[in-house]
């Protein structure tokens, strides 16, 4: 039996550039998708997950993400005036409690390697969760829990894993693929960004992470690899051979929403979920074809 997940990680430092001007005073991970932000779909996606500890890595200008995190002395009191009290408990109900979330700085933008670094004293010696809220996936069982109980049969290393197209291996961790067995792989081997014609395989890492603490010592190294950054990836890839490590391939939709056009489509396809909006989008939805 491996160790029980208990912490994740979220790097929340990112400046965000390619949603300018939304994102000049607003953190990117605050977007919302209907009437969420997307970093409330990853923290609610932990919490099914059984987290129970948060660990932020921060950056400059993203104290609204604290705040979206608190309870707010001013809603309470307003929304309970004036009878709103399923809105109220819904608001609350993701509120952390006290100290189950923490939040530190990314000082230097040097990489995701880098700010899961920045984590290591607050997670500890157990392993760990790391969630990117851009990649937003819908799913009737949330991709972290999946995560978690085929962990607890794997241990070692785990990452989401699904195919993308030749063209766009360049965005992502790429896995070399071990056994299969269609749904859990063998991580052989993995590379940052490798150009279509370089690339092992078409199996990239999507941001869902379960990590052995023993990453932070590689990443302690602070070797830079694709892009000059301090890469996660190749952290991991140190561990390879060392400890167990698999891809999971999830059951789910992912949407990528650090991308515009992955961002609109999320919108869409969430709306499509909701009872109270699925019927009047689809109404409109014929006049844009
Ligand atoms: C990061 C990781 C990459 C992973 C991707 C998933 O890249 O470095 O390995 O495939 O997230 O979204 P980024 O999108 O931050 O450039």
């Amino acid at each position: 039996m491996s160790r029980r997940v208990r912490t994740a990680v979220f790097p929340v430092g990112g400046l965000g550039t390619r949603f300018l001007p939304a994102t000049k005073s607003m953190p990117k991970e605050m977007l919302p998708v209907v009437d969420k932000p997307l970093i409330q779909y990853a923290v609610e996606e932990a919490w099914e997950a059984g987290i129970e500890q948060l660990v932020f890595v921060t950056g400059r200008g993203k104290a609204a993400i604290e705040d979206h995190f608190d309870s707010s002395y001013e809603l309470n009191v307003t929304l309970k005036e004036r009878g709103k009290d399923e809105l109220l408990d819904e608001l609350n109900r993701g509120v952390p409690r006290p100290g189950q979330i923490c939040y530190t700085r990314q000082q230097q933008p040097l990489g995701l390697g880098h700010a899961v670094w920045c984590a290591r004293e607050l997670v500890g010696d157990a392993p760990f969760a790391v969630l990117l809220a851009d990649d937003l996936i819908l799913a009737k069982k949330g991709c972290l829990a999946q995560m978690v109980d085929a962990h607890a049969k794997a241990g070692g290393n785990m990452v989401a894993v699904m195919e993308v197209p030749q063209a766009h291996t360049s965005r992502y961790g790429i896995v070399s693929p071990g056994a299969d067995d269609g749904r859990l792989v063998a991580v052989r081997g993995l590379v940052e960004k490798p150009r279509p014609e370089l690339s092992p395989s078409r199996l990239a890492v999507i941001g869902r992470y379960i990590l052995e603490p023993e990453v932070f010592l590689h990443l302690g190294r602070m070797e830079r690899g694709a892009g000059n950054e301090i890469q996660l990836t190749d952290a991991m890839a140190k561990m390879i051979g060392v400890l167990p490590f698999h891809g999971l391939r999830f059951d789910g939709r992912r949407f990528d929403c650090g991308d515009k056009v992955g961002f609109l489509e999320a919108n869409i396809a969430f709306a499509l979920e909701r009872g109270d909006m699925a019927d009047a989008v689809r109404a409109f939805l014929p006049q844009y074809r």
